[in-house]
């Protein structure tokens, strides 16, 4: 595992910018595996001025989304979907048609479930993985629990989460219940890991991830075992680690 350290969040997401520029640079027909919520939003807003002053050229990358809301279509703008779209596929070349992002309105949960695992293997699985880390260790949308989940499932939403994001809906009761997830398997048949943090609250998980046992407890800790993955944080999210 490899650490880099911002002292800023601005820094943090520059850092970790120049990672997925990196990749797109190396390989113009990388699938990204791409990332929501509140920490990547920096990380992107590099990526769409680095396109339009030039030096990224989107064309040929394709994208997977780790998770989406059961329940929310595509327009809503609390969908993951939606997210992707306003932060960064609306502003670079990329083809819309090669991102994909669990259908969260699919009725048949298993169906959908088996679809997106079936995407990500005939798109030769991910070359850059991008994950954030949630308050506790979850990654992706697979929370803590008693095993690992191995491929795309339906989760129930810990509650925790659901407090932590329910600041993005008007409140925490509007938060979807349920979301539809890559599993463990998926991220780690990622080539590449790169996993962002930032901010105080997020400090013991990084302790607990990447220093503490490897445990379904804290989903995110089974990364120690990848191969390539590089953690790139703030001074304070890195503030419990040397
Ligand atoms: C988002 C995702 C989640 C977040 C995590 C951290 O697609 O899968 O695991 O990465 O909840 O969220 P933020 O960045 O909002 O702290």
């Amino acid at each position: 595992m490899r650490f880099l350290k911002g002292n800023t969040y601005q820094d943090m997401s520059r850092i970790a910018a120049n990672q997925i520029a990196a990749q797109i640079i190396s390989k113009p027909d990388s699938v990204l595996g791409l990332a929501t919520g509140s920490t990547p939003i920096g990380l992107y807003e590099y990526l769409v001025k680095w396109y339009k002053e030039g030096d990224l050229d989107f064309s040929e990358i394709s994208s997977v989304n780790l998770d989406e809301y059961r329940g929310l279509d595509g327009t809503s703008d609390q969908s993951y979907r939606y997210f992707m779209n306003t932060h960064l596929f609306d502003h670079v070349n990329i083809d819309k048609a090669k991102t994909y992002v669990p259908n969260g309105l699919a009725e048949d949960a298993g169906k959908e479930c088996a679809r997106y695992d079936a995407l990500i293997v005939s798109k030769g699985g991910q070359d850059l993985q991008l994950l954030g880390l949630g308050n506790n260790g979850h990654i992706g949308f697979n929370e803590p629990a008693d095993c690992f989940e191995p491929g795309t499932h339906c989760v129930t939403l810990a509650d925790s989460t659901i407090q932590a994001n329910a600041r993005f809906f008007a409140s925490a009761a509007e938060v979807p219940t349920q979301a539809y997830t890559m599993g463990i398997r998926n991220i780690m048949q990622a080539k590449k890991v790169v996993v962002v943090v930032n901010g105080k609250a997020k400090a013991e998980a990084v302790k607990n991830a990447f220093f503490g046992p490897i445990t379904p407890k804290v989903p995110a800790s089974i990364l120690q075992l990848h191969k390539d993955v590089t953690i790139i944080g703030d001074a304070e999210a890195f503030s419990l680690i040397n």
